[in-house]
């Protein structure tokens, strides 16, 4: 079957050769890794799909740029250069640039925690956010759409919140317990799926009615504007710029980590709407955890790349080569009748192994046992996100069993050709064939928090 596909608006200056590998030595390769692709060396990648965060390519505009950045330590240029950038996109008073998004979190979801048993809730949190809501004394609520577990059936907005839930949530809680409603958009854990103006909307409508502050997680809030253009009923006409506006109209802040939608290798924002006395206590208490107001944590030239990288995003030739390179993987691995969270998100097909290897259980981690078959295949590196991510029971100490046990096949931006998606799809097609001889997994090494990234692992015999 023939196959269609948006060309990319760019060609290309600079190559970064990748090495070729071979089967033998991916064997030994993943053995010496603990069978767990996150400790591989990158140079032992053929194609690198563990994440879209900080992997992707900048173009010569922002490489230009380097060369106006502005060391100074107080009151940088560049900062001035990314305060108006942030400003002009989101109409919000205030900016702090962070290293990244959890710096960014680290600063600002501990101001709006002002007591014991206090909570955040989410579409779905993103496992940094959720840590720092923890680590910030409060406790992680996920209120995201049944629809999402369905991985199989269509439904165009998948990351959207469950009204219901939310609302029932507030009530039981104490609106006075809820320290700020965060909305992820682009929805990362349910698949990088959108989520739709008319569902921001009426979130933002609960929380003005019981006076909660929003914050928006739009590490990805381009690609969520771009679905809401294609997908939403009365934003065909209406350009992705004035969507993400009308976006952080219902909001009271803005977090970004900019390594996905920002096209930087490194960066991430605080952008507060109006409120000054959250945003003096963010500028206070950034200075230890992150820097200086004016640079956060990033150097001058970081901050011109970010204000430059801003702007490309919101092209929306960019955005469609963006999000048809997922739907073309997508699309290649369903005609091999892989089951997969459809219709694809914006930065990533993720895979669903529950239902490709059910010999699997899930304290045996099946999405983890494909992704290390994908890369003995072909050097492809995935990352699980499933069970094996999600880890204990801080209480009994028992294995959590994920609802959905994913492949993420993350795309990075402007970095790789269809003919690289290709090889991904093959590779993934030929597990899929063999899979009923796939193995679980079992550990050698575990770490007590986060294990997924240190752990290792031995297949069980
Ligand atoms: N929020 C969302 C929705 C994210 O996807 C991420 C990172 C963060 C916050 C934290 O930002 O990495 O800059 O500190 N996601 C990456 C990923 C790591 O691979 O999905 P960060």
């Amino acid at each position: 079957m023939e196959k269609k596909y948006v060309a990319p608006p760019y060609r290309i200056k600079m190559v970064e050769p990748i090495k070729m590998t071979t089967k033998a030595e991916r064997i030994q390769k993943l053995k010496d890794a603990g069978y767990n692709p996150f400790t591989l060396k990158s140079e032992d990648v053929y194609i690198d799909l563990l994440s879209d965060s900080g992997s992707g390519a900048m173009s010569q505009h922002q490489w230009a740029a380097l060369m106006l950045g502005d060391e100074a330590y107080a009151g940088s240029k560049s900062f001035y250069h990314l305060e108006k950038v942030v400003k002009a996109i989101t109409g919000y008073k205030y900016v702090i640039p962070a290293h990244q998004g959890r710096g960014a979190e680290k600063v600002m979801l501990p101001q709006l925690v002002t007591r014991e048993g206090m909570y955040y809730i989410s579409n779905t949190h993103f496992d940094t956010t959720r840590a720092h809501v923890e680590i910030a004394g409060a406790r992680a609520i996920d209120v995201v759409i049944d629809e999402c577990y369905d991985t199989e059936n269509y439904y165009p907005f998948k990351g959207n919140f469950d009204l219901e839930k939310l609302e029932k949530e507030i009530k039981e809680k104490g609106p006075e317990n809820i320290a700020g409603i965060i909305m992820t958009v682009t929805n990362n854990s349910a698949g990088g799926q959108p989520v739709s103006m008319e569902n921001l909307r009426k979130t933002s409508e609960i929380a003005k009615k019981y006076n909660i502050k929003t914050i928006i997680d739009g590490a990805r809030y381009a690609e969520n504007a771009y679905f809401v253009k294609e997908r939403e009923k009365g934003y065909e006409n209406k350009s992705v710029r004035e969507i993400a506006r009308e976006l952080f109209d219902l909001a009271d802040v803005f977090l970004m980590s900019s390594k996905k939608d920002g096209l930087v290798n490194i960066g991430g924002l605080i952008a507060i709407k109006a409120d000054v006395d959250l945003y003096q206590k963010c500028q206070t208490y950034i200075v230890p955890m992150e820097g200086f107001p004016t640079y956060g944590g990033l150097a001058g030239r970081d901050m011109e790349a970010l204000a430059v990288g801003l702007e490309e995003a919101l092209d929306e030739d960019y955005l469609r080569h963006r999000i048809d390179q997922a739907r073309y993987l997508g699309d290649r691995l369903r005609d091999a009748g892989i089951p997969i969270q459809y219709p694809v998100g914006g930065h990533a097909v993720f895979v669903d192994c529950k239902k490709i290897c059910p010999q699997i259980p899930y304290h045996q981690f099946p999405a983890q046992a494909v992704c290390n078959e994908v890369y003995i295949e072909s050097g492809v590196r995935a990352v699980e996100v499933g069970s094996f991510l999600l880890g204990r029971d801080p209480d009994t100490k028992e294995n959590l069993e994920s609802p959905l046990e994913f492949m993420r096949l993350t795309i990075p931006r402007r970095t790789y050709t269809y003919a690289h998606l290709d090889v991904v799809a093959n590779a993934v097609i030929e597990v899929y064939k063999r899979r009923d001889t796939l193995v679980g997994l079992d550990f050698e090494y575990e770490p007590p928090v986060l294990r997924h990234f240190t752990a290792r692992l031995k297949p069980i015999k």
